[in-house]
């Protein structure tokens, strides 16, 4: 019998139930692959707080650095969240040799460089397949499978508060305050959601896939990131009319120049396979030469399927230390050369309050046209005193984008700027 001695940090959702497979399953586990996962030791913050699988007491602490340093642990999982000391307890396990699972997209977007370069030195895998996507797999499809694919672009919803939100105002009309409640009550969202709704969690998941698909470290200072909080249901309903769907999209996409990376609500085409992905589930939609279109989707949270990633690479990691490899490394360091935001094309729809009043809209088309934003589409609503313009813009540069808008606020007969909402279709 090949035994390998597990070592958890953190017995929370995710740990909780990769605790309750390492037990219940454990002679499954070992029909099917041939090893003995043993559960050795597990770090938690309050020892009396009730699980729902009891453990020994021998096997509990509420030192993680217990876990690391135990002799009989030769694999440590991460799944206890949070900076540090979660950072420190990954890197002194990966400089003892020993390889890391971990689920904490917020740690590999933050540090991500050092702690791959301290897995090749001690040539131990490193492996964080629930980081992105919970249980659905993404990584090693990105990293392995299609390792030799010239990815174009990866655009994924990758935060399933978020999806729930906008999915309840774009069916159901809800406002975005009693989506965000509904997403609370349900345990979508965290208690401070801030990470959530401001797209921060989506822009670490969004580094992360943009390392794998192109090989070179994007880093999430790069990555520009806007929430969904300033979004309405009356954008929704407006978007619906022009036959699209708003969702919070995280993108990387290899342009002229090199990779841009960012995070943003975007209108999409109803026919688009990501405007189909409802609810909490999150999908990866992948663009590349040969493999043309892939899409990968399913729960991107909970702890049933983030466990279920986990336990795939803790088995993963488990057949390497075995066969005794050095583990070759799965992402190259080199810094990727990035692409400003300012200088990415994209298109907007903009909704204008205007007067309505004769020469209102030559007067609004000339102000994009200024900046060299042509129009594609304009939509007029309200008569009277005032009325409402949508226009969807052809792509030009985020700069002439914003620039364009800064104008239209300065002409009188505007009376606002009341949305403004990025359209993305295909790569360009
Ligand atoms: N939840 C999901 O659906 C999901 C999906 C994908 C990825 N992830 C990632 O998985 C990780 C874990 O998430 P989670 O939802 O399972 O978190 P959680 O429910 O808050 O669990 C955290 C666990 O870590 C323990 N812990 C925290 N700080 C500790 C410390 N300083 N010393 C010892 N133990 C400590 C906690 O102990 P106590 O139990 O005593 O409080 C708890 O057991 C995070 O990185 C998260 O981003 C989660």
């Amino acid at each position: 019998m090949k035994t390998v001695g597990i070592g958890l940090l953190g017995a929370g959702i995710v740990g909780g139930s990769l605790i309750r497979r390492l037990v219940e399953e454990h002679s499954a586990i070992e029909a099917k692959t041939g090893l003995n996962l043993e559960l050795r030791r597990v770090a938690v913050r309050d020892f009396a707080k009730e699980r729902s699988i009891a453990l020994d007491a021998a096997v509990l602490t509420i030192d993680p650095v217990d876990v690391v340093d135990d002799p009989n642990v030769g694999l440590v999982v991460e799944v206890m969240g949070g900076l540090e000391p979660a950072g420190e307890l990954v890197l002194r396990a990966l400089r003892a040799g020993k390889p890391v699972v971990t689920a904490n997209k917020a740690l590999l977007a933050a540090r991500g460089p050092e702690l791959i370069a301290a897995a090749e030195e001690s040539g131990v895998p490193l492996l964080f397949e629930a980081a992105v996507g919970g249980g659905i797999p993404i990584i090693r499809p990105l990293s392995e499978t299609l390792a030799g694919e010239q990815v174009q672009r990866v655009v994924g919803i990758v935060n399933g508060t978020t999806n729930f939100m906008l999915t309840r105002m774009s069916e159901d009309g809800a406002s975005y305050r009693d989506a965000l409640e509904e997403a609370q009550t349900l345990g979508y969202a965290e208690a401070d959601p801030t990470a959530d709704i401001g797209g921060g969690d989506a822009a670490a998941k969004a580094a992360i896939l943009a390392s794998l698909a192109f090989g070179m470290w994007a880093g999430i200072d790069n990555v520009y990131h806007q929430g969904i909080d300033s979004l309405t249901s009356a954008d929704m309903k407006w978007a619906a009319e022009l036959g699209y769907t708003i969702k919070l999209l995280a993108i990387a996409e290899r342009l002229e120049g090199g990779v841009n990376v960012r995070v943003y609500p975007a209108m999409l085409p109803v026919a688009h396979p990501l405007a189909a992905i409802r609810g909490s589930t999150n999908a990866i939609f992948i663009e590349g030469p040969s493999i043309g279109e892939l899409l990968f989707a399913g729960p991107g949270a909970g702890g049933e399927p983030t466990a279920s990633a986990v336990l795939g690479d803790v088995i993963d990691a488990a057949r390497e230390i075995l066969a005794g490899a050095q583990v070759a490394p799965r992402i190259q360091l080199s810094s990727a050369e990035l692409v400003p935001f300012e200088d990415v094309q994209t298109k907007w729809y903009v909704r204008l309050e205007v007067d309505d009043q004769p020469g209102v809209l030559a007067q609004v088309a000339g102000e994009f046209g200024r900046h060299g934003v042509s129009i594609k589409s304009v939509l007029q609503e309200g008569t009277g005193d005032d009325a409402t313009l949508m226009i969807v813009t052809h792509r030009a540069a985020e700069s002439q984008q914003r620039a364009a808008r800064s104008s239209l606020e300065e002409l009188d007969n505007v009376r606002s700027v009341a949305s403004v909402v990025r359209v993305e279709s295909a790569a360009p």
